[in-house]
């Protein structure tokens, strides 16, 4: 931090907005990041509210400020990447492949965090996000500082990201002390955020940069392993996973409903007609805000009454079909309709898989967040407490996880509350896949190991997608692997809290797992897909290892304990 005499001052509840055009105008924002000051600016996805990230005090006020809860981690901005093997144990393959083929871009990287990073930056995990913004003035300003720049993006908790500094204004003036504007951002949509600890990447957050660029980009290098069975990072894009119903992401709330308009055979015309003549035929006087392209806009403006047309509050992004345009206008749409004091916003929906995935993503959210219910939090008086194991397709893994688990609750049970043998509770596991079909059989190979080791009968299993409900009304989540607690503490961010790996728990319990040969063993279970019968034996068999192991910290975490 600078000596305090160099530190300029804002008066308390004042904040002050930068228009820079020369070098000489980052030098006041600059020193105030230097200083330990928030200073918001702007990046080519969204704006972002910045501070030291090296120095803990200057965080916590963009917390703050914010009023955004603790335990969500802060995204690190550098201006050069030379700036960023310091903030970080190790770069592997995989990571400087995406850094040398998206940086400067709308990409955030996540990697294992060095000692550098705060662990208020990182919300307690041991890693952190790294990104290079492609805008000028976030560079200028970044490197004016001196600092690496840990920034949210910064609109109040709640709020859509703002893509202008009005929203910032509207939303943070006299909670900050200063504010670069650098005009509207032209992604509109935040970063990519990519999970890069491992050989294979995951996305967490979809944006500009999508899967398949990613491939493009790292496959030909051969530091892609192609087709990886198990890679959720594939079946991620590949399934459109975030369109899928039940995976919606709780985040900011539009005062209004929103609803969707899809094209149907290519046009969204007649949808746009018939929802808004629903909308005036059941709300009489009400306001309709519609996001819209530019013919959708003539189309209405030409059917409707001007007295129909007097109830709607148009914003018209671009072109009917121009993703981009309606990527950009996205929130500055929903804060302007919504402001305007609309009922209900219809928004117009895109096929696709490149931004328009990303758009879609967030459609959902602002949609899913009006519609939602609280989660049911999981009730303690219940006489039966639950399990729930979660793989990809829900074929193998965790139908025999489920299978072991129930069957060990009979041979050890009954249950009864912890301090009070009289009570009886049952207690049972079901299981479920992130990228599963629903009502598909086990594998063969599963239903055999199954039968041959533990006399359990998989032959009538039918796979589930997991769904909010199962997340809520389970008491604990259990996922096979690390990457998936990694995917479903993404769709489920609310309740991430329940979901851990088998590693993971054990991690946390301390519970070793030992093999015949006095080795560690490895919690995380690969799919056995395909493979020989002793492979899927193998599988079954390191299963029941991990629960019996885990069993004793379960019926604790659960509050129950065998009656005698
Ligand atoms: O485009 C963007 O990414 C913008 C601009 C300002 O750079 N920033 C942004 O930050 O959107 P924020 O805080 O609103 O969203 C960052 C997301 C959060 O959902 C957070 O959970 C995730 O990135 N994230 C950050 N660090 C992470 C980590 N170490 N592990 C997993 N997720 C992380
Ligand atoms: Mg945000």
């Amino acid at each position: 931090m600078r000596h305090r005499d160099l530190c300029p001052k804002v008066p308390e509840g004042e904040t002050r907005i930068i228009h820079p055009v020369t070098d000489e105008d980052y030098v006041f924002p600059a020193a105030l990041l230097a200083c330990g000051e928030l200073v918001a600016f702007p990046t080519e996805t969204v704006y972002g509210l910045g501070a030291d990230a090296t120095n803990e005090a200057a965080v916590a006020k963009i917390f703050a400020a914010k009023g955004r809860p603790g335990d969500n981690p802060l995204i690190v901005h550098v201006a050069r990447k030379s700036d960023i093997p310091p903030l970080v144990t190790h770069i592997t393959p995989l990571a400087q492949c995406l850094m040398d083929a998206f940086m400067p871009g709308p990409v955030t990287l996540v990697m294992p965090k060095s000692r550098l990073i705060p662990d208020l930056v990182s919300a307690g995990l041991p890693t952190v996000g790294i990104r290079m913004p492609a805008h000028p003035v976030a560079l200028n300003l970044i490197r004016h500082a001196g600092v690496p720049v840990a920034a949210p993006s910064a609109n109040m908790s709640g709020s859509p990201s703002p893509t202008r500094a009005e929203h910032v204004e509207k939303d943070l003036s006299g909670r900050i002390p200063c504010i670069v504007d650098g005009g509207p951002c032209d992604v509109g949509i935040e970063s990519t955020v990519i999970d890069v600890t491992d050989s294979w990447p995951v996305i967490l957050r979809p944006g500009a940069i999508t899967m398949s660029m990613l491939e493009d980009a790292c496959a030909k290098a051969g530091i892609l392993p192609h087709g990886q069975p198990d890679s959720p990072a594939f079946d991620a894009e590949n399934q459109g996973v975030p369109k899928a119903p039940g995976m919606k992401y709780r985040h900011y709330a539009p005062k209004a409903e929103m609803r969707i308009v899809m094209p149907e055979s290519g046009d969204r015309k007649t949808q746009y007609l018939e929802a808004v003549l629903s909308f005036l035929a059941d709300r009489g006087d009400g306001k309709l805000g519609v996001f819209c392209g530019n013919s959708e806009h003539e189309f209405l403006e030409m059917e409707l009454t001007p007295e129909q047309h007097q109830q709607i509050i148009f914003y018209v992004f671009g072109g009917d079909t121009d993703i981009d345009a309606a990527a950009r206008g996205l929130f500055d749409g929903i804060r302007s309709l919504d402001s305007a004091g609309v009922g209900r916003i219809l928004a117009a929906g895109f096929v696709g898989a490149g931004l328009e995935h990303a758009y879609m993503n967030r459609l959902e959210k602002a949609a899913g967040a009006k519609r939602e219910l609280e989660p049911l939090e999981a009730d303690r008086d219940s006489p039966c407490r639950s399990v729930l194991f979660v793989c990809t397709g829900n074929t193998c893994r965790s139908p025999m996880a489920e299978a072991i688990f129930n069957k060990m609750a009979a041979e050890k049970g009954p249950f009864s509350e912890m301090g009070q043998p009289r009570s009886e509770v049952c207690l049972s596991a079901s299981s479920a896949g992130i990228y599963a079909v629903n009502g598909s059989p086990a594998e063969a190979g599963a239903v055999e190991a199954a039968k041959n080791l533990f006399a359990a009968d998989l032959s009538g299993h039918a796979s589930r997608k997991t769904t909010d409900e199962m997340i809520s009304e389970n008491d604990m989540i259990f996922t096979v692997t690390r990457e998936h607690a990694v995917i479903l503490r993404r769709f489920f961010p609310e309740l991430a809290w329940k979901i851990e790996s088998f590693s993971e728990y054990m991690s946390r319990k301390s519970i070793i797992l030992r093999a015949d040969d006095g080795t560690v063993r490895k919690a995380d279970l690969p799919d056995p897909f395909g493979q020989h019968r002793i492979v899927y034996e193998k599988t079954a068999m390191s299963l029941h290892a991990i629960i019996e192991a885990m069993w004793p910290a379960i019926l604790d975490d659960l509050g129950i304990v065998a009656a005698d």
